[in-house]
């Protein structure tokens, strides 16, 4: 089903090469997702070849484990694992038509990425982010064609997500929101067509919630007492394991865009980001298990 405000199905272009900025967990997600729906190659990069290998790896174990689980044949995994490359070199992403980016969530990381990336795309290459709290049509402002940049949302876990958000901005143009269409289709995920305001529509109503539960905290109610309390709702996950799932520095630089966008209605959290320094929330045991709330936190 093509949803309310989606163009033309026929004006998307068929994606024959990826190309993936930033190899992070969340990148790293999603180039595994390109490379095993879209079954074309994917070049991944970063700031450096230790990054680069990290996600190449992080790709790689993923479809290992897909083979023990008898989920993947070995052919596939070795074909997937031979489309799959990373690189230092801009040059390698030439012949991408689909480029997608998940760097750090500053405004000047990702106009230097796309000025680097628009330098050696095709003209026709479509140009993607997966922004969560910045301005699409601001990120696009340092491109010479700001009409082929569409916002492509992702939510972790990616292979698990459903939903996609596909952030229409003001250029956007219509082959380009047709083409994050297509992709999100051949992803198998649940497409929403947003518009480029802050938080979308997923981190308005997530920022509301993770941020009421820092403040409980802030006001001095125990970690353990929110999350509790929260249980009965039957939500998958407890906010605070939410805010490590997606990461606390990812956390934090969304609550602090949601306060930015509305201060009368979102909480601004310092202690997030002091625990996103700490690096956690909850103690673990040595297997990995989580075993309670870090003292250290709750200070
Ligand atoms: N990567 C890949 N697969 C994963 C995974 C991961 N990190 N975590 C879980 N899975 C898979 C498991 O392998 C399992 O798959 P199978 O059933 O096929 O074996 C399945 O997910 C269920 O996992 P579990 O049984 O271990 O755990 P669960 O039932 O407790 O579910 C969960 C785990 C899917 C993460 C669930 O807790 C959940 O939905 N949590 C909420 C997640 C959420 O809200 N995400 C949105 C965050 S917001 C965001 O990302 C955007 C932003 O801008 C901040």
């Amino acid at each position: 089903k093509n949803p309310q405000g989606a163009p033309d199905p026929k004006l998307a272009i068929k994606v024959q090469k990826v190309g993936v900025v930033g190899a992070g967990l969340m990148a790293s997600q999603f180039a595994l997702l390109f490379l095993r729906r879209l079954q074309v190659p994917v070049v991944i990069t970063d700031v450096s070849q230790e990054r680069v290998d990290k996600g190449l790896a992080y790709c790689r174990a993923e479809l290992d484990k897909l083979v023990e689980k008898g989920r993947l044949s070995v052919d596939d995994r070795n074909r997937y694992s031979a489309n799959l490359s990373g690189t230092l070199d801009m040059n390698d992403f030439a012949d991408c038509d689909w480029v997608i980016e998940a760097v750090f969530e500053e405004l000047k990381v990702k106009h230097d990425v796309f000025t680097r990336v628009e330098a050696v795309v095709r003209p026709d290459a479509i140009l993607a982010t997966n922004t969560s709290s910045l301005s699409v049509d601001e990120i696009g402002k340092v491109l010479k064609h700001p009409e082929r940049l569409v916002g492509f949302h992702f939510f972790n876990p990616v292979a698990v997500m459903p939903l996609l958000e596909v952030v229409k901005a003001a250029k956007s143009n219509d082959v380009s929101v047709a083409t994050a269409m297509r992709v999100a289709n051949d992803l198998k995920k649940t497409a929403v067509i947003t518009s480029d305001s802050t938080g979308f529509v997923v981190n308005r109503l997530l920022g509301y919630l993770l941020g009421e539960a820092m403040k409980a905290v802030d006001e001095g109610i125990p970690f353990e007492e929110v999350a509790d309390a929260i249980a009965p709702l039957g939500l998958p996950m407890n906010p605070f394991d939410l805010l490590e799932l997606v990461g606390l520095q990812v956390g934090a630089h969304v609550l602090d865009s949601m306060y930015g966008f509305a201060p009368e209605r979102f909480y601004k959290t310092d202690s997030l980001h002091q625990l996103a320094k700490l690096g956690r929330i909850r103690t673990k045991d040595s297997k990995g298990n989580k075993t309670g709330y870090d003292p250290e936190a709750i200070k």
